[in-house]
Protein backbone atom coordinates (compact mmCIF):
# COMPACT_ATOMS: atom_id res chain seq x y z
CA UNK A 1 0.00 0.00 0.00
CA UNK A 2 2.51 2.08 0.88
CA UNK A 3 4.27 1.61 -2.85
CA UNK A 4 1.34 2.46 -4.47
CA UNK A 5 0.69 5.64 -2.02
CA UNK A 6 4.58 6.65 -3.34
CA UNK A 7 4.44 5.94 -6.67
CA UNK A 8 1.24 7.76 -6.74
CA UNK A 9 3.02 11.16 -5.21
CA UNK A 10 5.53 10.70 -7.62
CA UNK A 11 2.99 10.73 -10.33
CA UNK A 12 1.41 13.97 -9.12
CA UNK A 13 4.66 15.56 -8.57
CA UNK A 14 5.44 14.92 -12.29
CA UNK A 15 2.19 16.63 -13.34
CA UNK A 16 2.31 19.85 -11.26
CA UNK A 17 6.25 20.18 -12.01
CA UNK A 18 4.70 19.78 -15.72
CA UNK A 19 1.71 22.36 -14.89
CA UNK A 20 3.36 24.74 -12.99
CA UNK A 21 6.35 25.11 -15.67
CA UNK A 22 9.28 24.42 -12.86
CA UNK A 23 11.95 21.92 -12.42
CA UNK A 24 10.51 19.70 -9.61
CA UNK A 25 7.70 19.86 -7.32
CA UNK A 26 7.92 17.48 -3.77
CA UNK A 27 4.56 17.42 -2.51
CA UNK A 28 4.12 15.87 1.03
CA UNK A 29 1.45 13.98 2.34
CA UNK A 30 -1.21 16.16 4.42
CA UNK A 31 -1.93 20.01 4.58
CA UNK A 32 0.24 21.98 6.74
CA UNK A 33 -2.88 24.40 7.49
CA UNK A 34 -4.23 21.24 9.80
CA UNK A 35 -1.10 19.53 10.88
CA UNK A 36 2.26 21.15 12.25
CA UNK A 37 4.28 17.64 11.27
CA UNK A 38 3.92 18.60 7.38
CA UNK A 39 5.61 21.93 7.97
CA UNK A 40 8.01 20.50 9.70
CA UNK A 41 9.03 17.65 7.22
CA UNK A 42 9.55 20.62 4.94
CA UNK A 43 13.11 21.05 6.79
CA UNK A 44 14.31 17.33 6.46
CA UNK A 45 13.13 17.55 2.93
CA UNK A 46 14.58 20.98 2.42
CA UNK A 47 18.16 19.76 3.71
CA UNK A 48 17.87 16.44 1.67
CA UNK A 49 17.76 18.30 -1.12
CA UNK A 50 20.42 20.57 -0.09
CA UNK A 51 22.48 17.42 0.65
CA UNK A 52 22.00 16.21 -2.56
CA UNK A 53 21.87 18.94 -4.99
CA UNK A 54 24.46 21.49 -3.51
CA UNK A 55 27.90 21.45 -5.35
CA UNK A 56 31.12 20.44 -3.17
CA UNK A 57 33.13 23.56 -2.21
CA UNK A 58 31.51 27.21 -0.58
CA UNK A 59 28.15 27.62 -1.16
CA UNK A 60 26.38 30.73 -0.07
CA UNK A 61 22.57 30.37 0.40
CA UNK A 62 20.44 33.92 0.63
CA UNK A 63 17.24 32.66 2.95
CA UNK A 64 13.62 34.79 3.34
CA UNK A 65 12.13 35.02 6.57
CA UNK A 66 8.57 34.02 7.30
CA UNK A 67 7.33 31.57 9.80
CA UNK A 68 7.77 28.67 7.37
CA UNK A 69 11.51 29.57 6.81
CA UNK A 70 11.26 29.36 10.88
CA UNK A 71 9.80 26.48 10.95
CA UNK A 72 12.38 24.75 8.05
CA UNK A 73 15.43 26.29 9.69
CA UNK A 74 14.10 24.36 13.40
CA UNK A 75 14.16 21.37 11.88
CA UNK A 76 17.46 21.61 9.14
CA UNK A 77 19.73 18.26 9.81
CA UNK A 78 23.76 18.65 9.64
CA UNK A 79 24.81 19.85 6.02
CA UNK A 80 28.58 20.26 6.82
CA UNK A 81 31.02 17.60 4.65
CA UNK A 82 34.72 17.45 4.93
CA UNK A 83 34.05 19.08 0.58
CA UNK A 84 31.19 20.84 1.11
CA UNK A 85 30.86 24.33 2.95
CA UNK A 86 27.50 26.30 3.40
CA UNK A 87 27.35 30.15 4.50
CA UNK A 88 23.72 31.17 5.05
CA UNK A 89 22.86 35.04 4.49
CA UNK A 90 19.32 37.01 4.57
CA UNK A 91 18.48 37.57 1.18
CA UNK A 92 17.32 41.09 1.67
CA UNK A 93 16.87 43.65 4.25
CA UNK A 94 14.20 43.76 6.88
CA UNK A 95 10.47 44.23 5.14
CA UNK A 96 9.02 44.60 8.82
CA UNK A 97 8.91 41.37 10.03
CA UNK A 98 8.52 40.36 14.24
CA UNK A 99 12.54 39.60 14.97
CA UNK A 100 12.53 35.27 14.84
CA UNK A 101 10.29 35.33 11.95
CA UNK A 102 13.27 37.67 9.93
CA UNK A 103 16.09 36.61 7.45
CA UNK A 104 18.66 37.70 9.85
CA UNK A 105 16.98 34.72 12.38
CA UNK A 106 16.71 32.50 9.96
CA UNK A 107 20.28 32.38 8.61
CA UNK A 108 21.57 31.93 12.20
CA UNK A 109 19.37 29.53 12.97
CA UNK A 110 20.40 27.34 10.00
CA UNK A 111 23.69 27.62 10.18
CA UNK A 112 23.54 26.68 13.63
CA UNK A 113 21.37 23.68 12.66
CA UNK A 114 23.06 22.57 9.37
CA UNK A 115 26.75 23.42 10.81
CA UNK A 116 27.76 25.56 8.39
CA UNK A 117 28.37 29.78 8.87
CA UNK A 118 26.35 33.11 8.93
CA UNK A 119 26.58 36.83 8.12
CA UNK A 120 24.06 38.98 9.88
CA UNK A 121 23.12 42.07 6.90
CA UNK A 122 22.64 45.24 10.10
CA UNK A 123 20.12 47.52 8.89
CA UNK A 124 17.23 48.22 11.27
CA UNK A 125 13.72 47.70 10.02
CA UNK A 126 12.63 51.63 10.30
CA UNK A 127 15.24 54.10 9.62
CA UNK A 128 14.92 57.54 7.76
CA UNK A 129 16.06 57.05 4.21
CA UNK A 130 19.08 59.43 4.96
CA UNK A 131 20.28 56.78 8.02
CA UNK A 132 19.94 54.25 5.53
CA UNK A 133 21.66 55.73 2.93
CA UNK A 134 24.65 55.91 5.31
CA UNK A 135 24.38 52.58 6.39
CA UNK A 136 24.55 51.07 2.76
CA UNK A 137 27.85 52.51 2.44
CA UNK A 138 29.13 50.89 6.09
CA UNK A 139 31.98 48.28 5.27
CA UNK A 140 29.92 45.58 7.31
CA UNK A 141 26.85 46.13 5.10
CA UNK A 142 28.88 46.18 1.87
CA UNK A 143 30.45 42.65 2.70
CA UNK A 144 26.94 40.82 3.52
CA UNK A 145 25.73 42.55 -0.07
CA UNK A 146 28.01 40.98 -1.78
CA UNK A 147 27.95 37.89 -0.28
CA UNK A 148 24.08 37.91 -1.01
CA UNK A 149 24.96 39.22 -4.97
CA UNK A 150 27.15 35.88 -5.29
CA UNK A 151 24.99 33.78 -3.25
CA UNK A 152 24.48 30.22 -5.70
CA UNK A 153 21.17 29.04 -4.01
CA UNK A 154 18.18 30.98 -2.74
CA UNK A 155 15.44 29.53 -0.22
CA UNK A 156 11.89 31.62 0.19
CA UNK A 157 8.51 30.74 0.82
CA UNK A 158 5.12 32.40 -0.64
CA UNK A 159 2.39 34.12 1.24
CA UNK A 160 -1.00 35.27 0.91
CA UNK A 161 -0.57 39.46 -0.63
CA UNK A 162 -2.83 40.68 1.52
CA UNK A 163 -1.86 38.96 4.98
CA UNK A 164 1.16 39.76 4.24
CA UNK A 165 0.93 43.00 3.58
CA UNK A 166 -1.00 43.11 7.12
CA UNK A 167 1.22 41.67 8.63
CA UNK A 168 4.23 44.26 7.33
CA UNK A 169 2.22 47.01 8.64
CA UNK A 170 1.02 48.14 5.19
CA UNK A 171 -1.58 50.98 5.42
CA UNK A 172 -5.42 51.25 4.64
CA UNK A 173 -4.77 52.98 1.41
CA UNK A 174 -2.04 50.41 0.38
CA UNK A 175 -4.26 47.31 0.99
CA UNK A 176 -6.65 49.21 -1.17
CA UNK A 177 -4.13 49.65 -3.91
CA UNK A 178 -3.24 46.13 -3.41
CA UNK A 179 -6.78 44.71 -4.10
CA UNK A 180 -6.94 47.18 -6.83
CA UNK A 181 -4.27 45.58 -8.55
CA UNK A 182 -5.32 42.41 -8.02
CA UNK A 183 -2.72 41.27 -5.89
CA UNK A 184 -3.02 37.87 -4.75
CA UNK A 185 0.95 36.64 -3.80
CA UNK A 186 4.06 37.96 -2.05
CA UNK A 187 7.11 36.92 -1.99
CA UNK A 188 10.44 38.75 -1.67
CA UNK A 189 8.75 41.74 -0.47
CA UNK A 190 7.13 41.78 -4.12
CA UNK A 191 3.33 41.74 -4.43
CA UNK A 192 2.31 39.65 -7.77
CA UNK A 193 -1.14 39.23 -9.74
CA UNK A 194 -3.00 35.75 -10.44
CA UNK A 195 -0.85 35.92 -13.55
CA UNK A 196 2.42 36.21 -11.28
CA UNK A 197 2.99 39.94 -12.70
CA UNK A 198 4.92 42.02 -10.14
CA UNK A 199 2.00 44.77 -9.40
CA UNK A 200 4.54 46.53 -6.36
CA UNK A 201 7.63 45.94 -4.48
CA UNK A 202 8.77 47.41 -0.85
CA UNK A 203 12.08 48.53 -1.98
CA UNK A 204 14.63 47.46 0.27
CA UNK A 205 18.46 46.19 -0.38
CA UNK A 206 19.78 42.46 -1.27
CA UNK A 207 18.44 40.01 -3.70
CA UNK A 208 16.04 41.47 -6.24
CA UNK A 209 13.49 39.47 -8.14
CA UNK A 210 15.16 39.89 -11.43
CA UNK A 211 18.68 38.11 -9.71
CA UNK A 212 16.73 34.97 -9.30
CA UNK A 213 17.33 34.18 -12.74
CA UNK A 214 20.86 33.46 -12.20
CA UNK A 215 21.17 31.46 -9.28
CA UNK A 216 21.24 27.78 -10.03
CA UNK A 217 19.80 26.42 -6.86
CA UNK A 218 16.12 28.18 -5.75
CA UNK A 219 13.98 26.58 -3.40
CA UNK A 220 10.28 28.04 -2.86
CA UNK A 221 8.71 26.28 0.15
CA UNK A 222 4.96 26.76 0.87
CA UNK A 223 1.79 24.57 1.87
CA UNK A 224 -1.49 24.71 3.31
CA UNK A 225 -4.32 24.97 0.90
CA UNK A 226 -5.21 28.66 2.27
CA UNK A 227 -1.75 29.25 0.34
CA UNK A 228 -2.77 27.13 -3.05
CA UNK A 229 -3.81 30.24 -5.32
CA UNK A 230 -0.49 32.69 -3.71
CA UNK A 231 1.77 29.12 -4.76
CA UNK A 232 0.31 28.99 -8.36
CA UNK A 233 0.30 32.74 -9.46
CA UNK A 234 3.91 33.03 -8.08
CA UNK A 235 4.94 30.00 -9.60
CA UNK A 236 3.56 31.00 -13.10
CA UNK A 237 6.15 33.35 -13.24
CA UNK A 238 8.65 31.57 -11.22
CA UNK A 239 12.17 31.11 -12.47
CA UNK A 240 12.30 27.80 -14.37
CA UNK A 241 15.08 26.21 -12.45
CA UNK A 242 12.57 26.36 -9.00
CA UNK A 243 11.90 23.61 -6.65
CA UNK A 244 8.66 23.71 -5.38
CA UNK A 245 8.43 21.92 -1.56
CA UNK A 246 4.96 21.90 -0.74
CA UNK A 247 2.15 19.62 0.62
CA UNK A 248 -1.17 17.72 -0.83
CA UNK A 249 -3.17 21.09 0.81
CA UNK A 250 -1.91 23.15 -2.43
CA UNK A 251 -0.78 20.41 -4.67
CA UNK A 252 -4.61 18.78 -4.89
CA UNK A 253 -6.12 22.25 -4.80
CA UNK A 254 -4.30 23.80 -8.06
CA UNK A 255 -4.17 20.39 -10.02
CA UNK A 256 -8.11 20.32 -9.99
CA UNK A 257 -8.74 23.76 -11.03
CA UNK A 258 -7.78 21.60 -14.81
O1 LIG B 1 8.76 37.69 4.51
C1 LIG B 1 9.43 36.63 4.06
C2 LIG B 1 8.56 35.60 3.42
O2 LIG B 1 9.35 34.48 3.10
C3 LIG B 1 7.81 36.10 2.20
O3 LIG B 1 8.61 36.10 1.08
C4 LIG B 1 6.61 35.23 2.15
O4 LIG B 1 5.54 35.80 1.49
C5 LIG B 1 6.31 35.07 3.59
O5 LIG B 1 7.52 35.21 4.29
C6 LIG B 1 5.63 33.79 3.98
O6 LIG B 1 5.36 33.85 5.33
P1 LIG B 1 4.79 32.62 6.14
O7 LIG B 1 5.74 31.53 5.94
O8 LIG B 1 4.75 33.11 7.53
O9 LIG B 1 3.45 32.34 5.58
Amino acid sequence: KFMAEYSGTRVKERELSKQLGIARCIIVPGDSDLEEKVLESFGTIVSDVLATQLPDGENTIAVMGGTTMETVALNMQELETDKRHNLFVPARGGVGETINIQANSISGMMAEKSGGDFRVLYVPEQVSPETYEILLHEPTVQRVLNLISNSNCVIHSIGRALHMAKRRGMGSKELAMLTNEGAVAESFGYFFDEDGEVVYKIPRIGLQLKDLKHIPYVLAVAGGRSKAKAVEAYIKNAPKQTWLITDEGVANQILKEV
